[in-house]
């Protein structure tokens, strides 16, 4: 249900990012260029791992996660075919994802974001995770 993403993957997964850029921090449309440029020092960091969600043998959505100082941050957490929506696809996702990652996990939201907030909510119990509300204000 889990693959590590390839270079075929990142045209889909930017076009998911742009379609829900609100949700993030980073809000800006990010051109082919950009997402080139990302996925190639991606590709330089070990640490950095995103994964797309398969479902009935279908790319559904994505998910990441990275070092944040001595935390592990989830990221590009985005469920891009949204007649999946609320099915539960994604939580089984970030469960797995909490599994691989273990410990010291932190997720930084938009606090205005009240489905993220509630689907991080109930996927953290149990986990050794972080929610950290953050406001958009003052970020770019
Ligand atoms: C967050 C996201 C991945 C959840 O996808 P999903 O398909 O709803 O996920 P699931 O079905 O596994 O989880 C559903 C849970 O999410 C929360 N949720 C999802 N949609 C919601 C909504 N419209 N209102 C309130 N809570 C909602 C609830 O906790 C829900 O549990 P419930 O159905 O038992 O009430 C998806 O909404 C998304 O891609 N959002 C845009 C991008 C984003 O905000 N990413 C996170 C940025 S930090």
């Amino acid at each position: 249900m889990l693959r590590l993403i390839t270079h075929k993957d990142i045209e889909k997964i930017r076009i998911w990012r742009n379609n829900n850029k609100d949700a993030f921090f980073y809000n800006k449309v990010i051109s082919m260029k950009e997402q080139a440029k990302w996925f190639k020092g991606y590709l330089t960091r070990e640490d950095d791992r995103m994964y797309m969600v398969e479902y009935l043998g279908k790319d559904i959505g994505c998910l990441g996660f990275r070092p944040f100082g001595e935390h592990i941050e989830l990221y590009n957490v985005i469920l891009g075919n949204k007649k999946y929506k609320r099915q539960g696809l994604m939580s089984k996702a970030l469960q797995i994802l909490l599994k691989i990652i273990g410990s010291k996990v932190v997720i930084r939201i938009i606090k205005d974001n009240k489905e993220a907030v509630s689907f991080y909510t109930k996927n953290g119990v149990g986990h050794d995770f972080s929610i950290w509300l953050e406001s958009r204000a003052g970020r770019t």
